[in-house]
């Protein structure tokens, strides 16, 4: 096993829906925000930066080893989440191409069963060992099928199928090439079967929603800031007019269950495959929180902070802390990104003095951006001036396996 596994205390109690959808079992089978985003707005130098990412899926921490990070921990507090990270690191590490593409790209699946055992099931940790030596058959099967998100996909595509929009039509929709045609489709095809009081009753079923990925601190945040219907409805909108469709992979495999040939995720296509082989002992995979990781660190470590929407799980002085920990992790040019489920989340005051946001950049991502799922993305960058004061580090975690 090439890359390193850490493990860290989880320290706080998960409440009922946090340890139903989000602990032990995989609530995201692929990592639900666009890679282009990220790319530019983090803008990785290859071979100097070490980068720090939530896992989620790991599709998108494998996205930046796709630009050569020097160093890229991957962190998230559900090791069902780092071990779909493993099994994708370890089958870079020991299958050909076209294999590693048949079983992540679920174009054909079933052959992991066949190279589990050898060449899998060792390169990675005891823990993620026994995960899937427990759930093989959701990979096996088709990965986008599974998970919480996957069962989430399949009621809404038999929800669409009742809603008079059947899977001929979903698949005809994918294959428009101009968003023309797409916006006369949509209007024309789609939109008044999509929206009315059936679906309102389906995005504001809250399990659903968790079932969906949205964490009941996040359904709390839009819900009682924007409306879940009405902000669903405006996010899904613009995607589906305003974003071209052809390549639109997250709702690809969303609303037809498959991703399109090599309509893909960078880290799935063959011209990145021997850099990710290359660059493999670069990886940390660590379970635990992102703060007390990040305060076990040297300061100044992190030059790029992938942060997804975690900020939307939090309360208050999680919130606060954690910045702090950012911020004290951080190098004194370091680049922090983030999404939100609402229209505007800033960062607290105290890290907001030590931050310079780029309004224009942000915006003009989030409009680009496939995944549907956000209201604002967010790119900040440190302020120099403030990197000389700040505390040392704290404890180092225990280190599981690898070097
Ligand atoms: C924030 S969630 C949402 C991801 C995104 N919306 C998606 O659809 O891919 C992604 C992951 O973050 C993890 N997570 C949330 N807060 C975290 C924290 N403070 N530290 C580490 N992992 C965290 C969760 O376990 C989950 O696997």
């Amino acid at each position: 096993m090439r890359h390193t596994v850490h493990e860290m205390p989880i320290p706080h109690q998960r409440g009922f829906w946090e340890k139903t959808f989000f602990d032990g079992k995989i609530m995201f089978n692929m990592s639900w925000e666009d890679p282009e985003m990220d790319r530019r707005a983090l803008k990785i130098q290859p071979d100097r930066h070490t980068v720090i990412s939530i896992t989620s899926a790991g599709c998108n921490p494998l996205n930046f080893l796709c630009q050569d990070a020097r160093k890229l921990y991957c962190v998230d507090g559900n090791y069902a989440q780092n071990a779909l990270l493993e099994i994708k690191l370890a089958a870079i590490e020991t299958l050909d191409y076209q294999t590693f593409f048949d079983i992540f790209s679920a174009q054909n699946p079933g052959v992991v069963s066949r190279v589990y055992r050898p060449h899998l099931r060792p390169n990675m940790s005891p823990a993620s060992q026994r995960f899937w030596d427990r759930n093989l058959w959701q990979l096996a099967r088709n990965i986008y099928d599974y998970g919480w998100m996957g069962l989430f996909c399949r009621i809404l595509r038999r929800f669409m199928d009742a809603r008079g929009l059947p899977a001929w039509r979903r698949e005809e929709f994918f294959e428009i090439r101009t968003l023309e045609e797409q916006r006369a489709y949509y209007h024309e095809h789609v939109a008044d079967r999509l929206w009315g009081p059936w679906t309102r009753r389906f995005i504001e079923c809250k399990p659903l929603m968790f079932m969906a990925g949205v964490h009941d601190q996040q359904f709390k945040l839009v819900d009682d800031r924007h409306g879940m219907y009405d902000y669903v409805k405006e996010r899904v909108e613009y995607a589906l007019t305003q974003v071209p469709i052809y390549d639109n992979y997250f709702l690809s495999a969303a609303i037809t269950g498959k991703m399109r040939g090599k309509r893909v995720p960078p880290y799935l296509l063959e011209e990145n495959f021997e850099t990710l082989r290359r660059n493999l002992d670069r990886v940390t995979v660590v379970t635990g929180w992102l703060a007390p990781f990040l305060d076990t660190l040297p300061a100044g470590e992190i030059d790029r902070f992938n942060l997804l929407d975690i900020f939307d799980w939090m309360d208050k002085d999680a919130f606060e802390g954690t910045w702090r920990s950012v911020l004290r992790a951080g190098a004194a040019d370091a680049v922090m990104i983030y999404r939100s489920g609402s229209y505007a989340l800033e960062p607290p005051a105290e890290a907001r003095e030590q931050l310079i946001h780029d309004p224009e950049l942000s915006r003009e991502l989030l409009a680009i951006d496939r995944s549907t799922t956000y209201g604002s993305f967010y790119v900040f960058n440190r302020r120099p001036a403030d990197a000389a004061n700040r505390p040392a580090a704290a404890g180092n975690p225990q280190t599981v396996a690898g070097s």
